[in-house]
């Protein structure tokens, strides 16, 4: 049985006085009882290392929302896979809608900051959707194949274990509207069914697949009940304590 993953994408917010308060309420709130999930926070660089240092003695887990897929050098205003590492994370979000579009990210460097986060022992958020233009031509099954096959280009079975697929339309991020519960299993299964192909029934089986776009706590429980959404990786709503846990009590 898949344990659930509910991630908060903080994307840019909160300066480092502003996370270190919310990280210290969040685990207050955490801590309180026992989880059956886990719970990543990803803040933004600057905020990782003191937020490592609050959440130490928690359950919950650090990640960052990109790297730079160098090892180091004149990359200027980059950050490397051993920087995060060495600031406390265990996750990094890649692939993200947001980091395609308003930053020109191609799959082909998706894949290549895949393959660095995995030569550097991070554990991968690897996002894939499609747009609302997309959908509305009927092409989502497409988009959605292609952004995993060449985001996963030769990607092995012992490395794909490392990786958690989070599925976000980009019509529902940030937009309040999100997926309908079936409209996001039918895209999981689908690439459940991808990963079977490429990876093997056991294995695909096995794997993390994530929903993403305007996940609330009023909504996150019809999601996470469908057979094949695993998890969520939230934006919005994880940046205030109270929804953030209840999505968290979802699970
Ligand atoms: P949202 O963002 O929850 O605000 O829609 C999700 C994401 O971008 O990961």
């Amino acid at each position: 049985m898949r344990k659930k993953v509910i991630a908060g994408n903080w994307k840019m917010n909160y300066n480092l006085h502003q996370s270190i308060s919310f990280i210290n309420q969040l685990k207050s709130e955490v801590v309180k009882k026992e989880r059956n999930c886990d719970i990543i926070i990803c803040p933004n660089f600057v905020s990782l290392s003191e937020a490592k240092k609050i959440i130490e003695d928690s359950p919950i887990k650090l990640g960052a929302q990109n790297i730079y897929f160098e090892d180091s050098g004149a990359f200027t205003g980059e950050t490397s896979a051993d920087m995060i590492k060495s600031a406390g994370c265990e996750y990094v979000i890649l692939g993200h809608s947001e980091r395609r579009t308003i930053f020109n990210e191609s799959d082909e460097l998706i894949n290549k900051k895949i393959k660095q986060a995995l030569k550097n022992d991070l554990l991968v958020i690897f996002c894939v959707g499609e747009t609302l233009d997309e959908r509305e031509r009927g092409v989502t099954y497409e988009i959605v194949k292609n952004q995993i096959e060449q985001g996963l280009r030769d990607i092995t079975a012992e490395e794909i274990q490392k990786i958690i697929i989070a599925y976000e339309p980009v019509w529902a991020i940030g937009t309040g509207r999100n997926a309908t519960p079936e409209q996001a299993q039918e895209v999981h299964a689908f690439i459940r069914n991808l990963l079977r192909t490429a990876y093997g029934i056991q294995l695909a089986d096995e794997l993390i697949i994530q929903y993403g776009g305007s996940v609330k706590p009023d909504n996150a429980k019809d999601l996470l009940s469908q057979p094949d959404i695993d998890g969520a990786l939230v934006g919005g709503a994880c940046l205030k304590v109270d929804s953030f846990i209840g999505i968290i009590e979802s699970c």
